[in-house]
C-alpha cells in the first residue's frame, strides 16, 4: 500500500511539492526523516552546501519555501580589522559555472566545473547576508550557517590570530544568540595548493584550528570543519578526521582536485572515495567510534539511495551542492524551483528516493520500526 501512494504522490508532487514534506511523510508512511546538523535537530537530512548557491537572500529565501532543511552560505575569507587577508588569493572573483556531464566507476555523474574560489565582495556585505540569514533561522523552517576560511601557517610560521579574533567577533555578533554556529572550509584548491605539500602543516591546522576559532570567540561555537580530500591516499584522509577531534562535526569532504585543468570536481569518483574513507573511519562496530564528532555527508547525493549510503557511514545530514543545478530536463518534476525540483526527486521517487530506500531496508531487514514508525537516524546509528 505504502508504495502505490509512493506513486502516486511522486506524480502528483511533480507540480508542487508541499514545503512541509516532512510531515507528509510521516503521516502518510510513518517514516521519520528526521535529521541533524550541529546538534541541531532538523526536519530532513537535506541541506545545501557552501557555495554560488548561497550569495544572497533571494537564494535564501526560495530554498526556505522549497522546505530545505538548511544552508550553508558561501564561504568568506577571513581578514583582520584593518582589512588584511592572508588568504586573499581564495577571494578572486569568477562568475562563470560549467555544469558538465563527468562518467566515472559508478556511472555518468555530474560535476560543475567554476575556477572560482570564496565569497569574493566585501566583509560587510557578508556580515549583512549573515544578519538576513539571522532572521531567516529564527523564523523557523530552515536554519543557515556561515562559513569561513581563516590563516593557515606554514609550520613554521604562527597563527594570525587577529584575523581569528576579529573575523569570529564579527561573525558572532551579526549571527546573535549563542552559541555561534560555523562552518570552516579546507577547500579542494587548498588540497591542490603548495601550502598542502606538507603533510604534517595539514594535520597541525586539523589539530589547531578548531582550538584557534574557540578561543577567538566571545561567545561559544559549535564549528563544523569542512575536510578537504587532500592528494594523498586513503590513510591520510583518516588522519585527518583524527587530528580534528576538535570539531563539534566533520563534513565529508570537499571536492577532489584536478591538478592538469586546475579545477574541482564531483561526480561518482568523489562519492566514491568519501564512502570508503567513511566505511574505513567506522570501527566495525559503530558507525560512529568513541570520541569521533558526528560525520554530515557531502559528494555526489543525487538519489535518496546515495543519501542513504551517506548515512549507513554515520552522516546525520548531508549537503547537497551539484544535484541542484543540474539541467531542467534531469528532473521528473515539472513545476517549481531547481530545489523543488531536487527535493521531489530525492524524496519521492519510487526507486530511487529516500522513503522508498527506507521501506527497502525495512523488507530487508536492514530497519526496524520503533512505535510503528522507522527513523532516519536509526540508520545513522545501525552499524554498516
Ligand atoms: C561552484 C562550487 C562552489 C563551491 N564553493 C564552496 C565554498 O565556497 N565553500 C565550501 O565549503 N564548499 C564549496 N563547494 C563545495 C560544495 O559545498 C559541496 O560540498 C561539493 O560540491 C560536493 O557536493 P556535490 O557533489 O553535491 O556538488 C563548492 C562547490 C561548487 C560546485
Amino acid at each position: 500500500m505504502s508504495r502505490a501512494r509512493l506513486e502516486q504522490d511522486f506524480e502528483r508532487f511533480k507540480r508542487a511539492l508541499p514545503c512541509e514534506f516532512a510531515a507528509h511523510v510521516l503521516e502518510a508512511y510513518h517514516v521519520d526523516l528526521t535529521a541533524s546538523y550541529l546538534g541541531v535537530p532538523l526536519a530532513h537530512p537535506i541541506g545545501k552546501g557552501s557555495g554560488q548557491l548561497s550569495l544572497n537572500v533571494g537564494q535564501l529565501e526560495g530554498d526556505r519555501e522549497a522546505g530545505l532543511a538548511y544552508v550553508v552560505l558561501k564561504t568568506v575569507i577571513a581578514q583582520d580589522e584593518a582589512g588584511a587577508r592572508s588568504m586573499a588569493a581564495w577571494a578572486i572573483h569568477e562568475t562563470r559555472m560549467k555544469v558538465e556531464r563527468r562518467a566515472a566507476g559508478g556511472g555518468a555523474g555530474w560535476t560543475v566545473t567554476w575556477k572560482g574560489r570564496g565569497w569574493d565582495r566585501s566583509f560587510a556585505d557578508y556580515l549583512a547576508l549573515v544578519r538576513a540569514a539571522r532572521t531567516i533561522t529564527a523564523g523557523g523552517g530552515m536554519l543557515v550557517v556561515p562559513s569561513a576560511k581563516y590563516h593557515l601557517p606554514r609550520l613554521d610560521e604562527p597563527f594570525r590570530d587577529d584575523e581569528y579574533r576579529y573575523t569570529t567577533r564579527c561573525l558572532a555578533e551579526a549571527w546573535g544568540a549563542p552559541p555561534l554556529l560555523l562552518e570552516v572550509d579546507f577547500s579542494p584548491t587548498l588540497a591542490g595548493d603548495s601550502l598542502s605539500d606538507d603533510r604534517a602543516q595539514v594535520l597541525r591546522w586539523m589539530r589547531e584550528v578548531p582550538g584557534r576559532i574557540r578561543a577567538a570567540s566571545p561567545v561559544s561555537v559549535r564549528l563544523a570543519v569542512k575536510l578537504m580530500n587532500a592528494r594523498y591516499d586513503d590513510a591520510f584522509q583518516l588522519e585527518m578526521m583524527e587530528a580534528c577531534a576538535g570539531a563539534d562535526a566533520l563534513v565529508c569532504f570537499n571536492r577532489l582536485f584536478d591538478p592538469e585543468r586546475g579545477v574541482a570536481y564531483g561526480g561518482w569518483e568523489l562519492s566514491d572515495r568519501n564512502l570508503r574513507v567513511l566505511r574505513a573511519a567506522s570501527d566495525g562496530r559503530s558507525a560512529r567510534p568513541p570520541g569521533r564528532p558526528p560525520v554530515i555527508g557531502t559528494g555526489n547525493v543525487c538519489s535518496g539511495r546515495m543519501l542513504l549510503e551517506y548515512a549507513r557511514r554515520g552522516c546525520e545530514s548531508v549537503q547537497v551542492h551539484t544535484f541542484f543545478q543540474l539541467p531542467l530536463s534531469e528532473y521528473p518534476a515539472t513545476h517549481g524551483s531547481r530545489t523543488q525540483r531536487a527535493l521531489h526527486a530525492l524524496v519521492f521517487d519510487p526507486h530511487d528516493g529516500l522513503v522508498a530506500g527506507m521501506l527497502d531496508m525495512e523488507e530487508a531487514g536492514a530497519l526496524s520500526r520503533r512505535g510503528g514508525v522507522l527513523h532516519f537516524l536509526d540508520v545513522v546509528r545501525s552499524a554498516d
